[in-house]
């Protein structure tokens, strides 16, 4: 083949994965398929990324696309990305405390977002590592970005869940349930079983009262039911399809209403943390945030979510301020 030489530069989109364990290789897996976006997958581990991605090119003549998909252990190869994805971090292991995997993945991640800023200053960045809620609010502080622009992935996960029990429960195809789960990614989060729907149908008149908290009950402990079952390590396919949804709403500009770990300024009564509410997503981040009428027991629930996520947070502070231990 003769070349051209053409002066036009293709600059098709490009995404960054920060943290090549399962549920980053998922994603990049996810996006790659779906036609999304070209993928970096960034680790620490020399030669792992690099595995990754070329094990996942192999792919493309089978699976009929022609992404790029580039393994680094260097952030000047993430220059550039449209959308910064960070799921580095450790999970928590058997007799490690919260606070130990607090203080390991405030520095991680605050790491990560500040390289991944520097060479692609107008990402949007979006974060998986756990806990989410405060790894979010610190990886927006490190930043400096407006708090359209940082946001984490929880809720549409959970919500997922929560469908996946309702469809199981009423043997009805699951993508014909639609619920929305808020508050913080962990025991407290709240589902909101009265605005879930088969086709428009609320679910309230579907299943009753104690069916529905069973469901809710065992959304609030989808994550640990499956460590559990897995022994080592937890979640990660369906972890990787929420956020791709998140990644495709921005990506596309497709304004999607999905709940997402969102900086508060006053909505819903808080101030000054991340915590998961309704948002649109488009091109440039969260665009709106929806106040949802909650009634006296949600309110109730959301508040005590809240307020275990400003602790964790302040913690966190502490933490990346060198004052314990
Ligand atoms: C879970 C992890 C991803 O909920 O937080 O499975």
């Amino acid at each position: 083949m003769s070349s051209l030489h053409s002066p036009i530069v293709c600059n098709l989109p490009r995404i960054t994965i920060v943290g090549a364990g399962r549920v980053g290789s998922t994603l990049a897996q996810r996006i790659a398929e779906k036609n999304l976006a070209d993928v970096v997958l960034l680790d620490i581990i020399p030669g792992m990324p690099q595995g990754l991605a070329l094990d996942l090119m192999e792919a493309r003549g089978i699976e009929l696309h022609n992404r790029q998909i580039i393994g680094t252990n260097n952030y000047v190869d993430t220059s550039g990305s449209v959308i910064v994805v960070i799921t580095a971090g450790i999970p928590r292991k058997p007799g490690m405390s919260r606070d130990d995997l607090l203080k390991t993945n405030a520095k991680i991640v605050v790491e990560a977002a500040k390289n991944a800023i520097a060479h692609s200053p107008h990402a949007i960045l979006i974060v998986v590592t756990n806990p989410l809620d405060v790894m979010t609010y610190l990886a927006w502080q490190a930043t400096g970005l407006s708090r359209s622009r940082v946001m984490g992935m929880a809720g549409v996960l959970d919500s997922a869940r929560l469908e996946t029990f309702i469809a199981l429960e009423l043997g009805v195809l699951p993508a014909d349930v639609k619920a929305m789960v808020l508050g913080s990614h962990g025991d407290l989060m709240v589902p909101l079983p009265r605005y879930a729907t088969v086709n428009g149908i609320p679910v309230t008149e579907l299943l009753d009262t104690a069916t529905i908290e069973r469901l809710a009950t065992r959304t609030r402990n989808g994550g640990a039911e499956i460590v559990e079952l897995m022994q080592t390590g937890g979640a990660f396919f369906a972890p990787a399809s929420a956020t791709s949804v998140m990644v495709e709403s921005i990506l596309l500009n497709q304004s999607r209403l999905l709940p997402v770990a969102a900086y508060l300024q006053g909505e819903y009564g808080l101030a000054d943390l991340v915590i998961g509410v309704p948002c649109r997503l488009g091109c440039s981040g969260i665009e709106s945030i929806l106040e949802l009428p909650l009634s006296e027991e949600e309110t109730a629930a959301l508040k005590v979510s809240a307020a275990s996520v400003r602790q964790n947070i302040d913690l966190a502070q502490e933490i990346l301020a060198g004052n314990t231990l």
